[in-house]
């Protein structure tokens, strides 16, 4: 503790100026002005204006680093473009030139505020004692002009053309770290591209939505086959001409108890069994189908004696086809694939949050974060014996979000 008289009436401390409350201030907190001294302290030193332009021009730098950000970000083309299509070596730029563009200008920034500090600021040593408990109204008005006199020594007060450019490199960055957040934003009314596996670019919409549009619908199964390979005159070719990737399923492929992964399977996509033609490529369609975000639907053959015991819920009393249930495979939580399921219990777990769900009782919740049961969609069999759609989920599938009125 500092023995500094501290009784000081308001109309005295009124009347010290910034400077004898500085040097009050510092008594008073043990702190020792050990070394100080003006950087230029004649007035028009050339070397004072060679270090205001070396702190401009990194500020400088950081601004038209943070824009470049700014425009890479907006108007760069960031869609995927996978191998042999136009504009994929600009694509594979834009994350790259992202990293780069927002590294220089912090790094731009951070080189200015230290040659600012270095060059230009007063040099000054001061060793300070510890000491505790909360400060007085003394103490609060020393640190006040403490603060005033660190801003007029700093001299950053007249120099607009520095304060112009710091200020608006430190906004140019903040943005640089605000603004991507903008992209995890999105108008979920939306339409974005007319409707297909992918939905429609609303959140609502899937491929099984296609069903609407009077297309036959197969629940299908992943094969996980790629293309093959053959040799030609010109060398090694790879090609997908009558690979299969998706399968339509029949309720005899799957035993009682077990649960298989299907996807939505247009009728013209369909190149296996008796429709089989080497011909055909729709190895494309059937990925676009495995890639759309909400179309996983877990199939579930229940054993017969549970079958028995399944509470249906309104109005989808219609929805099975026998002993067989399709839920969404995403979770109502936020979306995981909940890929387990459990033949003795009948449960549906999500490995992400350890969400439950009762496939004896529509997929509703019976343990963990989620809040919504699984959507279910409604199936059956056509005229050849293959599992089909019976229409298109009646709600949203996957997590809640405001919009949605279930
Ligand atoms: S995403 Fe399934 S429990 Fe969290």
């Amino acid at each position: 503790m500092s023995n500094v008289n501290k009784n000081y009436t308001e109309a005295e401390l009124k009347n010290m100026s910034d400077a004898e409350l500085t040097a009050l201030g510092a008594e008073m907190d043990g702190v020792t002005v050990a070394f100080r001294k003006e950087r230029f302290p004649v007035a028009g030193d050339p070397a004072e204006k060679r270090a205001a332009v070396n702190v401009g021009v990194w500020a400088a730098l950081a601004i038209v680093m943070g824009l470049a950000f700014l425009a890479i970000y907006l108007f760069w083309p960031w869609h995927y473009k996978s191998l042999g299509e136009e504009g994929l070596a600009w694509h594979t730029l834009y994350t790259p030139l992202l990293g780069l563009t927002s590294g220089l200008s912090i790094l731009s920034l951070g080189i200015a505020i230290v040659q600012y500090v270095k060059r230009i600021l007063p040099e000054e040593i001061s060793v300070q004692r510890r000491h505790d408990g909360p400060s007085d109204e003394i103490d609060r008005r020393t640190l006040t002009a403490l603060l005033n006199d660190s801003w007029k020594t700093s001299t950053l007060g007249r120099r607009k053309t520095l304060q112009g450019l710091l200020g608006g490199a430190a906004v140019l960055f903040g943005l640089t770290v605000v603004a991507p957040l903008g992209g995890a934003i999105k108008n979920p009314w939306k339409v974005r591209h007319e409707l297909n596996y992918a939905g429609d670019g609303t959140m609502w919409t899937s491929g099984w939505t296609l069903h609407e549009k009077g297309v036959k619908l197969y629940l299908a199964r992943d094969t996980g086959t790629i293309a093959e390979q053959h040799e030609g005159e010109s060398g090694t070719h790879y090609t997908t001409q009558g690979v299969t990737r998706l399968v339509r399923v029949r309720p005899e492929d799957l035993a009682a108890g077990g649960m298989e992964t299907v996807f939505p399977l247009a009728e013209s996509d369909v190149n296996d069994g008796d429709l089989y033609d080497p011909q055909k490529d729709v190895y494309e369609n059937h990925m676009h189908s495995i890639h759309g975000n909400r179309n996983a639907v877990m199939l579930i053959r229940l054993r017969n004696s549970d079958a028995q015991k399944v509470i249906e819920r309104e109005g989808q009393e219609d929805f099975h086809y026998g002993d067989y249930y399709a839920f969404s495979k995403i979770c109502t939580h936020i979306g995981c694939p909940t890929s387990l399921y459990e033949a003795q219990t009948n449960r549906i777990l999500c490995p992400c949050h350890q969400s439950q769900f009762d496939a004896l009782q529509y997929g509703k919740p019976v343990f963990g974060p989620a809040a919504r049961a699984l959507p279910q969609l409604p199936v059956t069999i056509d005229e050849d014996g293959y599992l089909v759609a019976k229409g298109n989920f009646i709600e949203p599938v996957g997590p809640a979000y405001w919009e949605r009125k279930s």
